[in-house]
């Protein structure tokens, strides 16, 4: 990373319905991850209780700069793609104050050292809209390898999966 503070993961709190509204409607962030929607605070608020009860984590540097999730692949697409049904993702919005400093790496690599700590999953997905060159930028830099392509609702989607990294025996 260059310069500044380094970013820290926290778990997602009913409270962050102050910050999550506003990442996720800035114009950079709701692009791709959004299919370009501006979402309502109901809508934000109503997706809160996922996060919470799951593995989410606020970016902090130490204000507020992001949200990384990773849990069951989303259902909308699931409903594209059937045989995502039993799989995991990734998903990282970063503010794009932050973007172009190395942030998302270090919150997407602290996220699957959690996510594979306290689950049994062999492998966790990353799902790109195909023109979101920031994202398969990063997911390239994780060491997800690419898997095919699916259908998206808006655009063609490229499916990226890490494994878990092998662990003593
Ligand atoms: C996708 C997203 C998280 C990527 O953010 P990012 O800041 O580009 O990603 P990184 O943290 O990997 O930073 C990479 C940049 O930092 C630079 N960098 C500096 N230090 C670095 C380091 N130690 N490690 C990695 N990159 C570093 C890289 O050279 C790269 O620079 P560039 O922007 O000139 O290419 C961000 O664009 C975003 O939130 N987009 C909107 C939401 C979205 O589409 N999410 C994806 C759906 S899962």
């Amino acid at each position: 990373m260059t310069g500044g503070p380094t970013p820290t993961l926290r778990p997602v709190r009913s409270s962050d319905l102050d910050f999550v509204p506003g990442l996720l409607t800035e114009p950079g962030v709701r692009r791709y991850l959004m299919d370009d929607k501006v979402a309502s605070r109901e809508d934000i608020a109503g997706l809160m209780p996922r996060w919470i009860a799951g593995l989410a984590w606020i970016i902090e540097m130490p204000q507020p700069v992001g949200l990384v999730s990773v849990g069951p692949v989303h259902p909308a697409l699931v409903e594209l793609a059937p045989a995502l049904t039993d799989e995991w993702e990734i998903t990282i919005a970063l503010s794009e104050r932050a973007w172009g400093r190395g942030v998302a790496d270090i919150a997407c690599r602290q996220a699957l050292a959690q996510a594979f700590a306290s689950s049994r999953r062999p492998s966790i997905l990353g799902i790109v809209d195909a023109p979101n060159r920031r994202s398969h930028a990063l997911m390239t830099r994780l060491g997800f390898k690419p898997e095919g392509h699916m259908a998206g609702i808006v655009h063609e989607l490229q499916l990226y999966r890490v494994a878990r990294p092998i662990g003593p025996s």
